[in-house]
């Protein structure tokens, strides 16, 4: 008779959080930016990191991929410690940055074969061709970037970011300067990553994009995370609504993407 393997105990990487982050401290000079940061991102999750302007998002990020060092805490990333295990930490994630990353003057299949060959990955065409047609830019690929919207570069971005597969992205403001077009379509980008299997962790001053993107979303105030939880549980903190007889207006946002998107459908008749 066979004996039947045993499974391995609880303790390998899948089982544990994406990200782990506990205690985070950072200060510039006087300024203590993070005072005490916790955060658990689970595996294929979307975690959505909120906060105003220079409430330290972007701090969190570059200590979490090991740009930065932090002055007290710990932070896990795919299993690794940032501050003792970074050249792994560095093998599982990608990091797209509020600006885009790609050289304008190379088409944007250029850009993703350059960045395979960089990470000497065999069948650089095949790799940049399949980023391609997941992030809908087939037939721009041949095309210089500098003719791209901004949503079309910003989806080049992330999908250079991508090339080896990185378990772990964090992608900061990956909406900020975009129209409402490109921002849908990046979100569309965001979406399919987390079906992917891909853990993501995104930082944005935009509600909305919290709202529509995140598994999970953590609100960082002066230094701290002030609430964390799904839309739902922060929906919960406050009072119930009183429930008033108003009539729905649509959102200029719904009036620009309807009026934008009838003349788009128009043009292509
Ligand atoms: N290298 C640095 N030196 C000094 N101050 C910094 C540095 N990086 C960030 N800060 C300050 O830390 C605060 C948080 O910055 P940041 O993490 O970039 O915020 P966010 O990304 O949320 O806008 C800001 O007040 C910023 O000016
Ligand atoms: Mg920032």
């Amino acid at each position: 008779m066979l004996a039947v393997m045993s499974i391995p105990p609880t303790t390998d990487r899948v089982a544990e959080p994406a990200i782990q982050v506990q205690g985070l401290e950072k200060s510039f000079k006087q300024l203590k930016v993070l005072r005490g940061v916790d955060i658990d991102v689970a595996r294929g999750s979307i975690f959505a990191l909120l906060g105003s302007n220079g409430a330290g998002k972007t701090t969190v990020v570059k200590i979490l991929s090991t740009l930065l060092k932090a002055d007290a805490g710990t932070a896990r990333v795919n299993g690794f410690d940032v501050a003792t295990q970074a050249a792994d930490v560095r093998e599982s994630i990608s990091l797209t940055g509020q600006f885009a990353a790609v050289d304008a003057i190379l088409t944007g299949r250029e850009n993703l074969v350059l960045v395979a060959r960089l990470r000497h990955l065999k069948g650089p065409g095949a790799i940049a061709d399949d980023l391609l047609r997941r992030f809908s830019l087939t037939e721009a690929g041949n095309r210089r970037v500098a003719t791209y919207s901004g949503g079309m570069r910003r989806r080049l971005d992330i999908a250079m970011s991508l090339i080896g597969d990185p378990p772990v992205v964090f992608l900061d403001e990956p909406t900020t300067g975009l129209d409402p077009e490109g921002r849908l379509e990046v979100w569309q980008a965001v979406r399919k990553l987390a079906e992917g299997g891909t853990t993501v962790l995104l930082t944005t001053q935009y509600l909305d994009e919290a709202e529509q993107l995140a598994d999970r979303i953590a609100i960082l105030h002066e230094g701290r995370i002030l609430v964390n939880g799904t839309l739902n549980e922060l929906k919960q903190l406050l009072p119930p609504a009183e429930v008033e007889y108003v009539e729905k207006q649509p959102t200029l946002e719904d009036v620009f993407l309807t009026l934008v998107g009838a003349r788009a459908e128009k043009e292509q008749r």
